[in-house]
């Protein structure tokens, strides 16, 4: 079922909304510019990511941007989701492939911190890496965070990634050289646990 070798790449299509216990996951509309502008503002919120706080030109553009990653089709291409819950947008993930058969991708996220504590991003992420595994048959994920951000080492522990290696100076971001802490999942160790423990519980 897992290929140990990259195959072909795949273009299976993926059927939007997506649905999670508690979210909807949908691709960006022109609508979305104010809702993501409302945490993308926000200095706290990019404090780990490699742009600054977005004024409402960057918000305009960087949605028209995102409208266009609604698929993963082949190498350069992306899929862009808004989450939503109980119809507000309260976030966003992103996921695209790192070779060109799609057989990794890698992964990124960001929540209105009027969402945050409940589980939402956790919930959001799991959805995504089975989406990676399950639609795009992907043998790996990995997600790249800061070491001082926090809440995204924890998330990444609750989705059942594991700590894989810690990269010195690994990017520039914001006038400075920082690291990053890699994190990763296998498709037949996340999709099937049994044997390792009991921390990929999420439904
Ligand atoms: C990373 C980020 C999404 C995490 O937000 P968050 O609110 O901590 O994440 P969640 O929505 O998954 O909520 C998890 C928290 O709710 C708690 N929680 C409550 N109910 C929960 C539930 N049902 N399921 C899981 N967690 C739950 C968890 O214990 C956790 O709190 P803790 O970290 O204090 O233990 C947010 O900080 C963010 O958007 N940061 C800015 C963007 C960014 O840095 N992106 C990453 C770049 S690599």
């Amino acid at each position: 079922m897992f290929p140990r070798q990259p195959a072909t790449v795949r273009s299976p299509s993926l059927a939007l909304p997506h649905h999670t216990a508690r979210l909807s996951l949908r691709s960006y509309t022109v609508d979305d510019v104010d809702d993501s502008l409302a945490y993308y503002a926000s200095p706290t919120v990019v404090t780990y990511v490699p742009w600054e706080p977005w004024t409402r030109a960057e918000a305009q553009r960087r949605i028209v941007e995102r409208i266009k990653r609604t698929q993963l089709d082949g190498p350069g291409s992306a899929l862009s989701l808004v989450v939503e819950l109980q119809g507000r947008l309260i976030g966003d993930v992103v996921l695209w492939p790192v070779d060109e058969t799609m057989s990794r991708g890698e992964m990124g996220w960001a929540f209105d911190p009027e969402a945050g504590g409940h589980g939402y991003a956790t919930e959001a992420v799991h959805a995504l890496m089975r989406i990676a595994f399950e639609t795009y048959g992907m043998h790996r994920v990995l997600a790249h965070v800061d070491p001082r951000n926090e809440a995204s080492l924890r998330l990444c522990e609750r989705v059942g990634m594991r700590r894989e290696g810690h990269l010195r100076e690994n990017a520039f971001i914001k006038d400075e050289w920082v690291d990053s802490v890699v994190f990763g999942a296998l498709a037949a160790e996340w999709l099937h646990p049994s044997d390792l423990g009991e921390w990929n519980t999420i439904a």
